[in-house]
Protein backbone atom coordinates (compact mmCIF):
# COMPACT_ATOMS: atom_id res chain seq x y z
CA UNK A 1 0.00 0.00 0.00
CA UNK A 2 1.40 3.24 -0.72
CA UNK A 3 -0.47 5.27 1.24
CA UNK A 4 0.61 8.49 0.46
CA UNK A 5 -1.33 11.52 2.05
CA UNK A 6 -0.67 15.30 1.84
CA UNK A 7 0.41 17.40 4.57
CA UNK A 8 -2.65 19.56 6.00
CA UNK A 9 -2.38 22.65 4.52
CA UNK A 10 -3.09 26.14 5.39
CA UNK A 11 -6.49 27.53 3.64
CA UNK A 12 -9.70 25.73 2.71
CA UNK A 13 -8.86 26.22 -1.09
CA UNK A 14 -5.83 24.41 -0.63
CA UNK A 15 -6.94 21.72 1.79
CA UNK A 16 -9.25 20.74 -1.00
CA UNK A 17 -6.64 20.87 -3.64
CA UNK A 18 -4.53 18.65 -1.45
CA UNK A 19 -7.08 16.51 -0.91
CA UNK A 20 -7.77 15.86 -4.65
CA UNK A 21 -4.66 15.88 -5.38
CA UNK A 22 -3.47 13.24 -3.02
CA UNK A 23 -6.43 11.13 -4.24
CA UNK A 24 -4.66 11.16 -7.41
CA UNK A 25 -1.52 9.71 -6.64
CA UNK A 26 -2.65 7.70 -3.95
CA UNK A 27 -3.22 4.34 -6.31
CA UNK A 28 -2.53 1.20 -4.06
CA UNK A 29 -1.19 -1.85 -5.79
CA UNK A 30 -4.51 -4.03 -5.98
CA UNK A 31 -4.94 -7.07 -8.63
CA UNK A 32 -7.25 -7.12 -10.91
CA UNK A 33 -8.71 -3.76 -10.11
CA UNK A 34 -8.62 -0.16 -11.95
CA UNK A 35 -6.67 1.94 -10.37
CA UNK A 36 -5.82 5.55 -10.61
CA UNK A 37 -3.78 7.33 -13.25
CA UNK A 38 -5.42 5.98 -16.39
CA UNK A 39 -8.19 8.62 -16.37
CA UNK A 40 -6.76 11.03 -14.01
CA UNK A 41 -8.71 12.42 -11.21
CA UNK A 42 -12.08 14.60 -12.04
CA UNK A 43 -14.05 12.15 -13.89
CA UNK A 44 -16.92 13.02 -11.39
CA UNK A 45 -18.28 15.54 -8.29
CA UNK A 46 -21.15 18.18 -9.08
CA UNK A 47 -19.16 21.07 -8.85
CA UNK A 48 -22.36 23.42 -8.94
CA UNK A 49 -23.87 23.91 -5.66
CA UNK A 50 -25.51 20.78 -5.94
CA UNK A 51 -24.18 17.97 -3.85
CA UNK A 52 -24.83 14.62 -4.65
CA UNK A 53 -25.36 12.06 -1.95
CA UNK A 54 -25.93 8.50 -2.58
CA UNK A 55 -27.54 5.53 -0.37
CA UNK A 56 -29.85 2.66 -0.56
CA UNK A 57 -33.43 2.75 -1.12
CA UNK A 58 -35.12 4.71 2.15
CA UNK A 59 -37.76 2.27 3.58
CA UNK A 60 -38.36 4.24 6.41
CA UNK A 61 -38.61 7.60 4.11
CA UNK A 62 -36.81 9.46 7.23
CA UNK A 63 -33.95 10.27 4.70
CA UNK A 64 -35.55 12.54 2.37
CA UNK A 65 -36.93 14.54 5.03
CA UNK A 66 -33.75 14.98 6.45
CA UNK A 67 -32.32 16.39 3.34
CA UNK A 68 -34.69 18.73 2.58
CA UNK A 69 -34.21 20.33 6.29
CA UNK A 70 -30.52 20.94 5.31
CA UNK A 71 -31.41 22.67 2.35
CA UNK A 72 -33.60 24.38 4.08
CA UNK A 73 -30.82 25.28 6.98
CA UNK A 74 -28.53 25.54 3.97
CA UNK A 75 -30.43 28.04 1.86
CA UNK A 76 -27.76 30.59 -0.52
CA UNK A 77 -25.25 28.21 -0.15
CA UNK A 78 -25.28 24.55 -1.57
CA UNK A 79 -28.25 22.25 -1.69
CA UNK A 80 -27.78 18.53 -1.40
CA UNK A 81 -30.08 16.06 -3.97
CA UNK A 82 -30.27 12.60 -2.78
CA UNK A 83 -29.67 10.02 -5.24
CA UNK A 84 -31.34 6.69 -4.83
CA UNK A 85 -28.98 3.48 -4.90
CA UNK A 86 -30.37 -0.10 -4.62
CA UNK A 87 -31.01 -1.59 -1.33
CA UNK A 88 -29.42 -4.64 -1.42
CA UNK A 89 -25.49 -3.80 -0.56
CA UNK A 90 -24.37 -6.22 -3.21
CA UNK A 91 -25.93 -4.18 -6.00
CA UNK A 92 -25.55 -0.65 -4.69
CA UNK A 93 -21.57 -1.66 -4.10
CA UNK A 94 -21.62 -3.11 -7.73
CA UNK A 95 -22.68 -0.26 -8.98
CA UNK A 96 -20.19 1.94 -6.99
CA UNK A 97 -17.25 -0.17 -8.49
CA UNK A 98 -18.31 0.48 -11.91
CA UNK A 99 -17.80 3.77 -11.28
CA UNK A 100 -15.51 4.58 -9.23
CA UNK A 101 -13.29 1.91 -11.41
CA UNK A 102 -14.44 3.83 -14.34
CA UNK A 103 -13.44 7.58 -12.28
CA UNK A 104 -16.57 8.57 -13.39
CA UNK A 105 -19.36 9.04 -10.79
CA UNK A 106 -21.59 12.47 -10.27
CA UNK A 107 -21.30 10.93 -6.21
CA UNK A 108 -19.82 13.23 -3.55
CA UNK A 109 -20.80 11.70 -0.14
CA UNK A 110 -22.11 8.28 0.25
CA UNK A 111 -23.88 5.96 2.42
CA UNK A 112 -21.39 3.01 3.23
CA UNK A 113 -21.73 -0.54 3.84
CA UNK A 114 -19.11 -1.19 7.00
CA UNK A 115 -17.69 -4.06 5.52
CA UNK A 116 -16.96 -1.52 2.62
CA UNK A 117 -13.74 0.64 3.94
CA UNK A 118 -10.91 -1.44 3.20
CA UNK A 119 -11.51 -1.80 -0.46
CA UNK A 120 -12.64 1.86 -0.80
CA UNK A 121 -9.73 3.45 1.01
CA UNK A 122 -6.87 0.72 -0.96
CA UNK A 123 -8.03 1.96 -4.32
CA UNK A 124 -8.33 5.78 -3.52
CA UNK A 125 -11.75 6.01 -4.06
CA UNK A 126 -12.73 8.06 -0.72
CA UNK A 127 -11.21 10.97 0.99
CA UNK A 128 -8.90 10.50 4.33
CA UNK A 129 -10.65 12.42 7.05
CA UNK A 130 -8.24 12.01 9.33
CA UNK A 131 -7.06 16.10 10.20
CA UNK A 132 -11.20 17.11 10.57
CA UNK A 133 -12.00 13.62 12.41
CA UNK A 134 -9.23 13.52 15.28
CA UNK A 135 -9.55 10.93 17.77
CA UNK A 136 -11.06 13.51 20.62
CA UNK A 137 -13.94 13.51 18.42
CA UNK A 138 -14.20 9.85 17.53
CA UNK A 139 -14.35 9.07 20.98
CA UNK A 140 -17.73 10.27 21.15
CA UNK A 141 -19.13 7.91 19.01
CA UNK A 142 -19.03 3.66 19.46
CA UNK A 143 -15.79 2.10 19.28
CA UNK A 144 -17.05 -0.48 16.80
CA UNK A 145 -18.28 1.93 13.85
CA UNK A 146 -15.00 3.93 14.27
CA UNK A 147 -13.14 0.69 14.17
CA UNK A 148 -14.80 0.07 10.95
CA UNK A 149 -13.75 3.49 8.98
CA UNK A 150 -10.12 2.58 10.08
CA UNK A 151 -7.81 1.26 7.33
CA UNK A 152 -4.33 1.70 6.72
CA UNK A 153 -3.34 3.86 10.20
CA UNK A 154 -6.23 6.25 8.47
CA UNK A 155 -9.42 7.51 8.96
CA UNK A 156 -12.18 7.25 5.98
CA UNK A 157 -15.04 8.83 6.86
CA UNK A 158 -17.90 9.49 9.85
CA UNK A 159 -20.03 6.31 11.46
CA UNK A 160 -23.68 7.25 10.77
CA UNK A 161 -25.87 4.21 12.08
CA UNK A 162 -24.82 0.75 13.47
CA UNK A 163 -26.35 -2.56 12.96
CA UNK A 164 -26.54 -5.44 14.94
CA UNK A 165 -28.98 -8.78 14.13
CA UNK A 166 -31.52 -9.68 16.66
CA UNK A 167 -34.59 -12.17 17.03
CA UNK A 168 -37.87 -10.50 16.86
CA UNK A 169 -40.73 -12.67 17.45
CA UNK A 170 -44.48 -12.62 18.14
CA UNK A 171 -45.36 -12.02 21.78
CA UNK A 172 -48.89 -12.17 21.34
CA UNK A 173 -48.38 -15.53 19.98
CA UNK A 174 -46.21 -17.12 22.30
CA UNK A 175 -48.27 -15.65 24.80
CA UNK A 176 -51.44 -18.26 23.23
CA UNK A 177 -49.14 -20.94 23.37
CA UNK A 178 -49.07 -20.17 27.34
CA UNK A 179 -44.78 -19.44 26.59
CA UNK A 180 -44.14 -16.24 28.67
CA UNK A 181 -40.04 -16.09 27.91
CA UNK A 182 -38.19 -16.12 23.66
CA UNK A 183 -35.88 -19.09 23.04
CA UNK A 184 -32.68 -18.68 24.22
CA UNK A 185 -30.76 -21.66 22.18
CA UNK A 186 -31.05 -22.94 18.23
CA UNK A 187 -33.30 -26.13 19.40
CA UNK A 188 -35.56 -24.18 21.94
CA UNK A 189 -36.17 -21.88 19.20
CA UNK A 190 -37.30 -24.40 16.83
CA UNK A 191 -39.27 -26.32 19.39
CA UNK A 192 -41.10 -23.29 20.22
CA UNK A 193 -41.62 -22.43 16.72
CA UNK A 194 -43.34 -25.41 15.41
CA UNK A 195 -45.31 -25.88 18.65
CA UNK A 196 -46.68 -21.99 17.93
CA UNK A 197 -47.00 -21.77 14.34
CA UNK A 198 -48.98 -25.25 14.36
CA UNK A 199 -51.34 -23.66 17.67
CA UNK A 200 -51.81 -20.63 16.25
CA UNK A 201 -52.53 -21.62 12.37
CA UNK A 202 -49.00 -19.43 10.79
CA UNK A 203 -47.86 -20.25 8.03
CA UNK A 204 -43.83 -20.02 9.00
CA UNK A 205 -42.43 -20.62 11.79
CA UNK A 206 -39.36 -18.73 11.39
CA UNK A 207 -37.53 -16.60 8.90
CA UNK A 208 -33.84 -15.28 8.12
CA UNK A 209 -31.95 -14.05 5.40
CA UNK A 210 -30.86 -17.21 3.11
CA UNK A 211 -30.14 -15.76 -0.32
CA UNK A 212 -27.44 -15.88 -2.19
CA UNK A 213 -25.96 -12.08 -1.29
CA UNK A 214 -24.17 -10.10 1.56
CA UNK A 215 -27.04 -10.86 3.98
CA UNK A 216 -26.40 -14.71 3.37
CA UNK A 217 -22.85 -14.52 4.30
CA UNK A 218 -24.10 -12.59 7.15
CA UNK A 219 -26.44 -15.33 8.50
CA UNK A 220 -24.35 -18.09 8.05
CA UNK A 221 -21.45 -16.75 9.72
CA UNK A 222 -24.25 -16.01 12.82
CA UNK A 223 -24.84 -19.72 13.01
CA UNK A 224 -21.09 -20.45 12.82
CA UNK A 225 -20.00 -18.04 15.72
CA UNK A 226 -23.23 -19.26 18.02
CA UNK A 227 -21.55 -23.08 17.83
CA UNK A 228 -18.10 -21.08 18.80
CA UNK A 229 -16.61 -21.22 15.08
CA UNK A 230 -15.36 -18.51 13.11
CA UNK A 231 -14.12 -18.05 9.09
CA UNK A 232 -11.27 -16.60 9.58
CA UNK A 233 -8.84 -16.17 13.06
CA UNK A 234 -6.69 -13.29 11.78
CA UNK A 235 -5.58 -13.96 8.35
CA UNK A 236 -5.74 -17.99 8.88
CA UNK A 237 -8.85 -19.67 7.55
CA UNK A 238 -10.65 -21.58 9.83
CA UNK A 239 -13.88 -22.19 8.60
CA UNK A 240 -13.35 -26.15 7.86
CA UNK A 241 -13.72 -27.02 11.79
CA UNK A 242 -16.21 -29.06 13.67
CA UNK A 243 -18.28 -25.82 14.81
CA UNK A 244 -18.34 -24.20 11.47
CA UNK A 245 -20.13 -27.35 10.21
CA UNK A 246 -22.33 -27.83 13.28
CA UNK A 247 -23.64 -24.03 12.75
CA UNK A 248 -23.85 -24.50 8.85
CA UNK A 249 -26.07 -28.15 10.20
CA UNK A 250 -28.06 -25.61 12.18
CA UNK A 251 -28.63 -23.24 9.27
CA UNK A 252 -30.29 -26.12 7.36
CA UNK A 253 -31.97 -27.78 9.90
CA UNK A 254 -34.24 -25.17 9.79
CA UNK A 255 -35.51 -26.09 6.51
CA UNK A 256 -35.17 -29.92 7.11
CA UNK A 257 -37.15 -29.98 9.94
CA UNK A 258 -39.91 -27.28 8.27
CA UNK A 259 -39.86 -24.72 11.05
CA UNK A 260 -38.75 -22.47 7.99
CA UNK A 261 -39.66 -22.45 4.60
CA UNK A 262 -37.42 -23.39 1.73
CA UNK A 263 -37.77 -19.98 0.23
CA UNK A 264 -35.87 -18.55 3.19
CA UNK A 265 -32.59 -19.89 0.37
CA UNK A 266 -34.12 -17.10 -1.46
CA UNK A 267 -34.76 -14.69 1.20
CA UNK A 268 -32.95 -11.18 1.88
CA UNK A 269 -34.29 -8.76 4.09
CA UNK A 270 -36.99 -6.99 1.52
CA UNK A 271 -38.82 -10.78 1.88
CA UNK A 272 -38.32 -11.16 5.91
CA UNK A 273 -39.98 -8.12 6.88
CA UNK A 274 -43.46 -8.80 5.21
CA UNK A 275 -43.08 -12.24 6.31
CA UNK A 276 -43.15 -11.30 10.07
CA UNK A 277 -44.58 -7.98 9.34
CA UNK A 278 -47.75 -9.60 7.52
CA UNK A 279 -49.12 -12.12 10.09
CA UNK A 280 -46.69 -14.99 7.99
CA UNK A 281 -43.90 -15.90 10.74
CA UNK A 282 -43.84 -16.19 14.66
CA UNK A 283 -40.22 -15.73 14.69
CA UNK A 284 -38.02 -13.83 12.30
CA UNK A 285 -34.15 -12.91 12.13
CA UNK A 286 -33.51 -9.07 11.22
CA UNK A 287 -31.88 -5.91 11.83
CA UNK A 288 -32.61 -3.15 13.83
CA UNK A 289 -34.69 -1.22 11.19
CA UNK A 290 -37.90 -3.37 11.02
CA UNK A 291 -39.06 -2.51 13.95
CA UNK A 292 -39.97 0.96 12.84
CA UNK A 293 -42.20 -0.43 10.06
CA UNK A 294 -45.03 -1.94 12.40
CA UNK A 295 -47.61 -0.78 12.20
CA UNK A 296 -46.72 1.63 9.44
CA UNK A 297 -49.11 1.95 6.50
CA UNK A 298 -47.05 -0.72 4.34
CA UNK A 299 -47.64 -3.12 7.23
CA UNK A 300 -50.71 -2.60 9.07
CA UNK A 301 -51.18 -6.10 10.47
CA UNK A 302 -48.40 -6.14 13.18
CA UNK A 303 -47.97 -3.36 15.74
CA UNK A 304 -44.94 -2.53 16.95
CA UNK A 305 -46.34 -3.46 20.82
CA UNK A 306 -46.74 -7.38 19.31
CA UNK A 307 -43.18 -7.83 18.29
CA UNK A 308 -40.59 -8.45 20.62
CA UNK A 309 -37.04 -8.21 20.08
CA UNK A 310 -34.28 -10.78 21.96
CA UNK A 311 -30.89 -11.89 21.26
CA UNK A 312 -30.12 -14.12 18.91
CA UNK A 313 -30.07 -17.80 20.23
CA UNK A 314 -26.71 -19.92 20.34
CA UNK A 315 -25.70 -23.87 20.21
CA UNK A 316 -25.99 -24.95 24.30
CA UNK A 317 -23.06 -23.29 26.33
CA UNK A 318 -21.79 -20.97 23.47
CA UNK A 319 -22.27 -17.22 23.93
CA UNK A 320 -24.49 -14.89 21.52
CA UNK A 321 -23.26 -12.83 18.90
CA UNK A 322 -24.73 -11.30 15.72
CA UNK A 323 -22.91 -9.48 13.50
CA UNK A 324 -21.77 -6.04 13.28
CA UNK A 325 -23.93 -4.03 10.56
CA UNK A 326 -24.26 -0.49 9.47
CA UNK A 327 -23.35 1.98 7.67
CA UNK A 328 -20.81 5.25 7.26
CA UNK A 329 -20.59 8.74 5.50
CA UNK A 330 -17.58 8.62 3.26
CA UNK A 331 -16.53 11.58 0.74
CA UNK A 332 -15.66 10.40 -2.89
CA UNK A 333 -12.27 11.38 -3.98
CA UNK A 334 -13.78 12.17 -6.98
CA UNK A 335 -15.76 15.18 -5.34
CA UNK A 336 -15.27 18.39 -6.39
CA UNK A 337 -17.15 19.73 -3.43
CA UNK A 338 -14.67 18.07 -0.52
CA UNK A 339 -15.52 20.43 2.39
CA UNK A 340 -19.45 21.00 1.47
CA UNK A 341 -19.18 17.15 1.62
CA UNK A 342 -17.38 17.42 5.10
CA UNK A 343 -19.66 19.99 6.27
CA UNK A 344 -23.38 17.98 5.07
CA UNK A 345 -21.55 14.84 6.58
CA UNK A 346 -20.91 16.70 9.62
CA UNK A 347 -24.52 17.52 9.66
CA UNK A 348 -26.37 14.17 9.22
CA UNK A 349 -23.96 12.46 12.02
CA UNK A 350 -24.67 15.24 14.82
CA UNK A 351 -27.25 14.64 17.51
CA UNK A 352 -30.31 16.09 15.86
CA UNK A 353 -30.26 14.24 12.89
CA UNK A 354 -29.21 10.86 14.44
CA UNK A 355 -31.99 11.30 16.93
CA UNK A 356 -34.64 11.40 14.30
CA UNK A 357 -33.25 8.70 12.36
CA UNK A 358 -33.67 6.71 15.44
CA UNK A 359 -37.05 7.70 16.81
CA UNK A 360 -38.38 7.81 13.57
CA UNK A 361 -36.97 4.47 11.80
CA UNK A 362 -35.19 2.61 14.56
CA UNK A 363 -31.68 2.73 13.11
CA UNK A 364 -29.06 2.32 16.14
CA UNK A 365 -27.76 5.24 16.90
CA UNK A 366 -23.24 5.90 16.46
CA UNK A 367 -23.09 8.58 19.01
CA UNK A 368 -23.20 7.33 22.35
CA UNK A 369 -25.00 10.10 24.39
CA UNK A 370 -27.93 9.18 22.64
CA UNK A 371 -28.31 5.44 23.89
CA UNK A 372 -29.06 7.66 27.64
CA UNK A 373 -31.26 9.88 25.58
CA UNK A 374 -34.85 9.20 27.73
CA UNK A 375 -36.46 10.30 24.37
CA UNK A 376 -34.49 7.79 22.00
CA UNK A 377 -35.09 4.92 24.73
CA UNK A 378 -39.16 5.25 25.27
CA UNK A 379 -39.33 5.60 20.91
CA UNK A 380 -37.57 2.57 19.91
CA UNK A 381 -36.86 -0.30 22.65
CA UNK A 382 -34.71 -1.93 20.45
CA UNK A 383 -32.05 0.39 21.16
CA UNK A 384 -31.82 -1.15 24.51
CA UNK A 385 -31.13 -4.46 23.09
CA UNK A 386 -28.90 -2.90 20.17
CA UNK A 387 -26.86 -1.33 22.92
CA UNK A 388 -26.39 -5.11 24.37
CA UNK A 389 -26.57 -7.13 21.26
CA UNK A 390 -23.11 -4.75 19.77
CA UNK A 391 -21.28 -5.20 22.88
CA UNK A 392 -20.75 -8.52 21.58
CA UNK A 393 -21.32 -8.29 18.04
CA UNK A 394 -18.15 -9.75 15.51
CA UNK A 395 -17.19 -7.90 12.97
CA UNK A 396 -16.78 -9.39 9.37
CA UNK A 397 -13.35 -10.22 8.00
CA UNK A 398 -11.63 -6.55 7.17
CA UNK A 399 -9.89 -7.14 4.15
CA UNK A 400 -9.26 -5.14 0.89
CA UNK A 401 -10.45 -8.39 -1.03
CA UNK A 402 -13.59 -9.06 1.61
CA UNK A 403 -16.29 -8.73 -1.54
CA UNK A 404 -14.61 -11.51 -3.21
CA UNK A 405 -14.49 -13.90 0.34
CA UNK A 406 -18.34 -12.96 0.84
CA UNK A 407 -19.48 -13.74 -3.20
CA UNK A 408 -17.52 -17.75 -1.97
CA UNK A 409 -18.97 -17.83 1.22
CA UNK A 410 -22.42 -16.60 0.36
CA UNK A 411 -22.69 -19.33 -2.80
CA UNK A 412 -21.87 -21.89 -0.55
CA UNK A 413 -24.10 -20.85 2.52
CA UNK A 414 -26.59 -20.99 0.28
CA UNK A 415 -25.64 -24.25 -1.32
CA UNK A 416 -25.61 -25.96 2.18
CA UNK A 417 -28.83 -24.22 3.19
CA UNK A 418 -30.74 -25.13 0.19
CA UNK A 419 -29.27 -29.09 0.59
CA UNK A 420 -27.14 -28.93 -2.66
CA UNK A 421 -23.86 -29.78 -0.84
CA UNK A 422 -23.37 -30.90 2.59
CA UNK A 423 -22.49 -28.16 4.88
CA UNK A 424 -18.80 -30.45 5.42
CA UNK A 425 -18.55 -30.38 1.66
CA UNK A 426 -19.30 -26.26 1.72
CA UNK A 427 -17.19 -25.60 4.88
CA UNK A 428 -14.07 -27.83 2.74
CA UNK A 429 -14.52 -25.77 -0.15
CA UNK A 430 -14.67 -22.38 1.46
CA UNK A 431 -11.65 -23.06 3.36
CA UNK A 432 -9.75 -23.83 -0.10
CA UNK A 433 -11.15 -20.92 -2.07
CA UNK A 434 -10.55 -18.61 1.18
CA UNK A 435 -6.85 -19.69 1.55
CA UNK A 436 -6.67 -19.07 -2.20
CA UNK A 437 -7.58 -15.20 -1.84
CA UNK A 438 -5.90 -14.75 1.36
CA UNK A 439 -2.90 -15.74 -0.81
CA UNK A 440 -3.37 -13.72 -3.78
CA UNK A 441 -4.21 -11.02 -1.55
CA UNK A 442 -0.15 -11.02 0.07
C1 LIG B 1 -27.50 -4.35 6.77
C2 LIG B 1 -26.19 -4.11 7.51
C3 LIG B 1 -25.02 -4.27 6.58
C4 LIG B 1 -25.08 -5.64 5.92
C5 LIG B 1 -26.39 -5.84 5.20
C6 LIG B 1 -26.53 -7.25 4.65
O1 LIG B 1 -27.73 -3.32 5.88
O2 LIG B 1 -26.17 -2.83 8.09
O3 LIG B 1 -23.80 -4.09 7.28
O4 LIG B 1 -24.00 -5.85 5.07
O5 LIG B 1 -27.48 -5.58 6.07
O6 LIG B 1 -27.70 -7.41 3.95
Amino acid sequence: MTGIRAERPETPEARRYSRKDFLKVGGAGLAGTALLGTAGCGGGGSGSGTLTFAMGTDTSGTLQGLIDKFNKENKGSFQVSYREMPTATDQYLDKLTTEFQAQQSDIDVLGADVIWTAQFAANSWITDVSDDFPESEQSKYLPAPIESLIYDGKIWGKPWFTDAGMLYYRKDLLEQSGISAPPKTWPELKEMADQVAQETGTKYGFVFQGSEYEGGTVNGLEYIWTHGGDALDGDKVVIDSPEAIAGLETERSMIESGVAPKAVATFTETETDPAILGGDAVFARNWPYMYALAGTSAYPKVKPEQLGVTPLPVAEGQQSTSSLGGWNLLISGLSDMQEEAWEFVEWMTAQEAEKQRATEASLLPTLKSLYDDPEVVDAIPVIKLGETALESASPRPVSPYYSDMSLAISEQFTASLSGDVTPEEAAKTLQEELTSIQEQAS
